[in-house]
C-alpha cells in the first residue's frame, strides 16, 4: 500500500519563507511520489484561533490555494480544501476532545508561547487547538505527515490520541498511527533578525522574515539587513554551534541550492558575510521572486480558485463523512 499524506497550513495571510522551506516545498515533492495520495488542507478553523478581518480572511484562503499550485502542486492530482467546507472535522475534533487529557494539552509548548503571560485570555480553540488538528490528520488514515519542525510535539499528540481511542473501545489498527515526515536539515528556518527564534508570521518585523509576496527589492533588503556576527564566514560547520544567524542563513541557502550544510560552508569559507549575503540574496529571488509572481496571477482568477476548493471539498467529504459514520457506530451513537 502507498503513502497517504495529509497536511495542513493556516491562511492567515504572509505564507513565508518556513512554511515554504519547512513544509511546502516537501509537500511539492510527496506530490510527484508515484503511489501516494496527498490531500493539502488550508485549515481555516485552525486560524480563528486568534482573530480574523472576515474581508481579509477570505483572501487570505485563496493566496494559501495559490501558493500551493504556484508551488507546484497539481489541484487535479491531490486533494486541495478548506478545513471549514467539511464538518466532520469539527465533530471529530469534539469526539477527540473526549480521548485526549488535561495533562497532554497542557505540555505543548505552542500554547504556551502562543498564550503568552495571560493564559486566562486565550481561547479555548487555541488551547484545544491540537486536537482539531489530529482530527484532520485521523480522518482520512494518513500514513505520514509533513510539516515543519515546531509541529513535532502536536503529532506525537495525535499518535497518543490514535492509541488511547483504540485502546478505548478495543478497535486495534482502526485510527493510523501517522508518522511525522520532518526533515533531518532545515526543519526550523529562524527569523533574520534573531536566529535563536523561529521565523514567523507573527512576528512584527517584517524584516524578520522573507514573505511568499516580497518583492525582488525586499528580498535583497531584508538579506542586506538580516542579523550576522562580527567575525568572517565559518570555516567548518561545527563553529554554527555557537553562531546562530551564520547557521539559520547558511541553512537556508542550503535548502534552496538543495545541497547540505558542508558543502556551502566549503563554498564561503572564510570569506566576508557581504559576499555570501549578495549569493544568498540572488539565489531567493531566483527561486521565491517567480513564485510571489504566479500566486499574484493565481489571485486574478478567484472563480478557478474558489473551484478548486468547491471540488476537494467534495473528495475530501466522501472520505472524511465514511470515518465519521464509522466513529459514530463505534462510539454507539
Ligand atoms: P502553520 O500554518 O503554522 O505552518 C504551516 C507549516 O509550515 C511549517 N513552518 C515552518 N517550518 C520551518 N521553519 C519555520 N520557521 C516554520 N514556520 C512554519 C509548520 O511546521 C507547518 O508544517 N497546526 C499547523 C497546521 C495544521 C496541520 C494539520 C499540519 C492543522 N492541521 C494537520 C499537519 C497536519 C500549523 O499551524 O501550521
Amino acid at each position: 500500500m502507498g503513502k497517504k499524506i495529509f497536511s495542513g497550513v493556516q491562511p492567515t495571510g504572509n505564507l513565508h519563507l518556513g512554511n515554504y522551506l519547512g513544509a511546502i516545498k516537501n509537500f511539492v515533492d510527496l506530490s510527484n511520489e508515484n503511489d501516494t495520495e496527498c490531500i493539502f488542507c488550508v485549515v481555516d478553523l485552525h486560524a480563528i484561533t486568534v482573530n480574523q478581518d472576515p474581508k481579509e480572511f477570505r483572501n487570505n484562503i485563496r493566496e494559501t490555494v495559490a501558493t500551493f499550485i504556484a508551488s507546484g502542486i497539481d489541484p487535479k492530482k491531490n486533494i486541495i480544501f478548506n478545513q471549514s467546507q467539511v464538518s466532520a472535522h469539527s465533530e471529530a475534533a469534539w469526539i477527540l476532545g473526549c480521548i485526549a487529557r488535561m495533562g497532554w494539552l497542557n505540555r505543548m509548548t505552542q500554547f504556551k508561547e502562543k498564550a503568552g503571560k495571560d493564559k486566562e485570555k486565550a481561547s479555548i480553540g487555541l488551547y484545544s487547538y491540537p486536537v482539531l488538528m489530529a482530527a484532520d490528520i485521523l480522518l482520512y488514515d494518513a500514513t505520514h505527515v509533513p510539516v515543519g519542525d515546531d509541529q513535532k510535539q502536536h503529532l506525537e499528540l495525535c499518535r497518543d490520541i490514535a492509541q488511547k481511542f483504540n485502546n478505548d473501545f478495543k478497535v486495534e489498527n482502526f485510527f493510523v498511527t501517522p508518522e511525522p515526515l520532518i526533515q533531518k536539515e532545515f526543519s526550523r528556518i529562524m527569523s533574520l533578525k534573531d536566529g535563536t527564534k523561529k521565523m514567523s508570521k507573527s512576528e512584527i518585523s517584517d524584516l524578520s522574515r522573507i514573505n511568499l509576496s516580497d518583492t525582488q527589492d525586499q528580498i535583497i533588503n531584508k538579506i542586506k539587513k538580516a542579523k550576522t556576527d562580527p567575525l568572517p564566514m565559518p570555516i567548518n560547520v561545527k563553529d554554527l554551534d555557537k553562531r546562530p544567524e551564520a547557521k539559520n542563513l547558511l541553512g537556508i541557502y542550503s535548502s534552496l541550492k538543495k545541497i547540505n550544510l558542508e558543502k556551502s560552508v566549503k563554498e564561503f569559507s572564510g570569506k566576508n558575510f557581504s559576499e555570501f549575503k549578495e549569493n544568498l540574496a540572488q539565489v531567493l529571488v531566483d527561486k521565491i521572486f517567480p513564485l510571489s509572481l504566479e500566486i499574484k496571477k493565481l489571485l486574478d482568477d478567484k472563480v478557478y480558485l474558489d473551484q478548486i476548493l468547491v471540488e476537494g471539498a467534495q473528495k475530501a467529504n466522501d472520505k472524511a463523512s465514511k470515518k465519521i459514520k464509522e466513529i459514530h457506530k463505534i462510539i454507539g451513537f
